[in-house]
């Protein structure tokens, strides 16, 4: 998946470092520093994540890493520098911002997402694919939930950086993030290898709906049977970094608990309000939409059950529900 040696790892590591370092001692700290506390956070978490500040300017980085040409192209590569295409200058990729290192599954300091202090935009900058960094595989936090829980058992996978680091710093500390990217089929595969239980924890709001539909259509053809996943909705106007601020470690886990849905009941719920099954034609409608998603579904016995499910709610039989149409007869 990823090159095993690279000259760009060192240079990746040493970037995080400065910003390390930076938000330790630069001069122009105390933003950063008052930003990060403004947000509940303290310096065990801060240095659990590696969290850096990259200083105001155009060419602090460029100067402190960026000692010869070679070296300033292998920092383009690594997406640190941005090389003006008409005047050749380079300078900064990142600049006055809250720096998150992205990690590999080995530690390795692969990419960064840095946020602004206030807001201006865009919000947040990611680095861009690189021959280390692919953003539809990575997941924000994984390297750090396995390092801090010896037996993983579940993931929380939401949203963004900050719902990582805030669920981390109330105890919960096993939560990933999706780099700004759809949840793919390569994410969950990856989980799923590493854990038996998913827990998405999106926004209430209606793009955190659309990210747990397609999150879902990812989940389907990884589930085998002993895997599991839950939905959760943060209400609206909230996320899971507010909530678990505003009400506690325990509030959050009992909500887990009480409100997190079986994705078979999330997937018929939401089908159920496309299509609803209350005439025939929603019955039909429902069919049609349900069948194929439920035959991705790898693990034998969910798949039977949710091919029963859909009858009982249909009046079809499970079999006459899932059959893929029938070839059309020769015409005459
Ligand atoms: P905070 O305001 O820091 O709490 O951010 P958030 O994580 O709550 O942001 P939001 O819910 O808006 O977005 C979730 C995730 O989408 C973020 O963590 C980022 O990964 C990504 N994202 C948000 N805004 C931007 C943006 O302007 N540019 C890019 N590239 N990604 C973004
Ligand atoms: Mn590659
Ligand atoms: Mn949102
Ligand atoms: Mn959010
Ligand atoms: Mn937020």
């Amino acid at each position: 998946r990823q090159p095993v040696d690279s000259p760009l790892y060192p240079l990746l590591e040493a970037s995080a470092e400065y910003f390390r370092q930076a938000l330790k001692q630069h001069p122009a700290r105390r933003a950063a520093v008052d930003y990060l506390k403004g947000r509940g956070l303290t310096g065990v978490i801060a240095r659990d994540f590696g969290l850096g500040f990259a200083p105001p300017g155009w060419d602090n980085l460029l100067k402190h890493l960026g000692g010869d040409s070679l070296q300033q192209k292998a920092m383009i590569d690594a997406g640190l520098l941005i090389e003006n295409a008409e005047n050749g200058k380079r300078y900064d990729r990142f600049r006055d911002r809250i720096m998150f290192p992205i990690r590999d599954s080995r530690g390795r300091v692969i990419a960064f997402g840095g946020r602004v202090l206030g807001d201006d935009k865009p919000k947040y900058l990611n680095s861009p694919e690189t021959p280390v960094f692919h953003k539809g595989q990575e997941l924000y936090g994984l390297y750090e939930a396995r390092k801090y829980n010896r037996d993983l058992d579940e993931v929380l996978v939401v949203e963004g950086y900050m719902d990582v680091i805030a669920l981390a710093q109330q105890g919960l500390r096993n939560a990933v993030a999706t780099l700004g990217t759809a949840t793919s089929e390569e994410h969950i595969k990856r989980l799923f290898r590493l854990v038996p239980n998913i827990l998405f924890c999106f926004d209430g709001d209606m793009a955190g709906r659309k990210a747990a539909w397609r999150a879902l259509e990812a989940t389907l053809p990884n589930l085998q049977d002993g895997k599991r996943a839950r939905f959760l909705f943060v209400p609206e106007g909230e996320d899971p970094d507010s909530l678990v601020r505003a009400e506690g470690e325990d509030a959050f886990r009992a909500r887990m608990l009480q409100q997190a849905q079986p994705l078979a009941d999330y997937f018929f719920q939401q089908l159920s309000e496309e299509a609803d099954p209350r005439s025939l034609e929603g019955k039909a409608h429902l069919a049609t939409l349900a069948a194929p998603l439920i035959e991705k579904i790898p693990g034998a016995n969910l798949r039977a059950l949710m091919r029963r499910r859909l009858g009982e709610l249909t009046g079809l039989s499970g079999e006459a529900a899932s059959e893929p149409a029938s070839p059309r007869p020769p015409q005459p």
